[in-house]
């Protein structure tokens, strides 16, 4: 059954771990629905994972709109959060309210997540007001890594750490109904976790977190580029790939594929067609 907005803070007073994934197409979306996870994130990291940018700032509306609706339509009981694209809520809480409205409307996803603290807490209380569920995402924020000196872990010290407790309380007071924690400490993921009431989920934030999130195309070995330290590959597809298509290449090219297996036999006697023009 999908789970509820209902269910996220019950988990997180229970104790029990919420499990999420990113998704970006339908059928990744079935296996993964299958596979029991309770959210499945339609992630700016498509651009990454998916779109070969090098970081997720190119990535548009209209490409999450394509994704999350994809995502949707494979999908049968996870809860879909789509992450707000760079640009797209940034620009004054009307657009933040209008983009977080299309993306549930077209893009079918029962929420939104958007990076940002403090700053960006009143955008979150419009669009909360205005019906569109927001997930929080602090630490290390991916669409705005050059402000904070690239891809490395935030809250080393005590004021960005007590900076962080603040964004995460932001958030929650604004009504964000959970907040992604990337890359800081585990002992601090853990400290902040206890701090709020609703929800955080860890990627690089340690096991002290009410959930995690992993790209799935990093759990799956498909993403070589870059393995980051907090990544565990659960298979490494990548090479599997690699040797599939290096056989299917050779088999097509020796003429071994397809064999009579691979084929449809005929119920008519096409023999006339040689004698056609004749
Ligand atoms: O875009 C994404 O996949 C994310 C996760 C890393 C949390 O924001």
């Amino acid at each position: 059954m999908t789970k509820t907005m209902a269910d996220w803070r019950r988990m997180k007073e229970a104790g029990e771990k919420i499990v999420v994934l990113t998704a970006y197409d339908a059928p990744t979306a079935r296996i993964l629905d299958e596979s029991g996870v309770d959210i499945l994130l339609v992630g700016d990291s498509v651009g990454n994972a998916v779109l070969g940018y090098d970081t997720t700032v190119p990535v548009t509306m209209a490409q999450m709109l394509h994704h999350s609706a994809a995502v949707r339509r494979g999908a049968r009981e996870a809860f879909i959060v789509t992450d707000m694209p760079f640009g797209s809520y940034q620009c004054g809480w009307r657009e933040a309210v209008a983009n977080g409205i299309l993306l549930m409307k077209e893009g079918g996803c029962d929420a939104v997540k958007l990076e940002g603290g403090t700053e960006v807490a009143p955008v979150v209380e419009r669009m909360v007001t205005a019906g569109v569920p927001v997930m929080g995402h602090i630490g290390l924020t991916p669409q705005t890594a050059s402000l904070l000196g690239g891809y490395r872990v935030q809250g080393r010290d005590l004021p960005a750490a007590a900076k962080l407790l603040a964004g995460a309380r932001a958030l929650q007071d604004a009504g964000a109904f959970s907040i992604v924690l990337e890359c800081v400490p585990k002992e601090l993921a853990a400290i902040l976790s206890s701090q709020i009431t609703v929800p955080t989920i860890g990627i690089g934030a340690g096991n002290g977190c009410d959930g995690q999130v992993l790209v799935c195309s990093d759990m799956f070995g498909l993403y070589e580029k870059f393995v980051p330290k907090f990544v565990k590959q659960y298979v490494k597809l990548a090479p599997l790939m690699r040797e599939a298509a290096s056989q299917y290449v050779q088999e097509v090219r020796e003429g071994r594929y397809p064999d009579d297996e691979h084929c449809f036999t005929a119920t008519t006697d096409y023999r006339p067609l040689l004698d056609a023009g004749n």
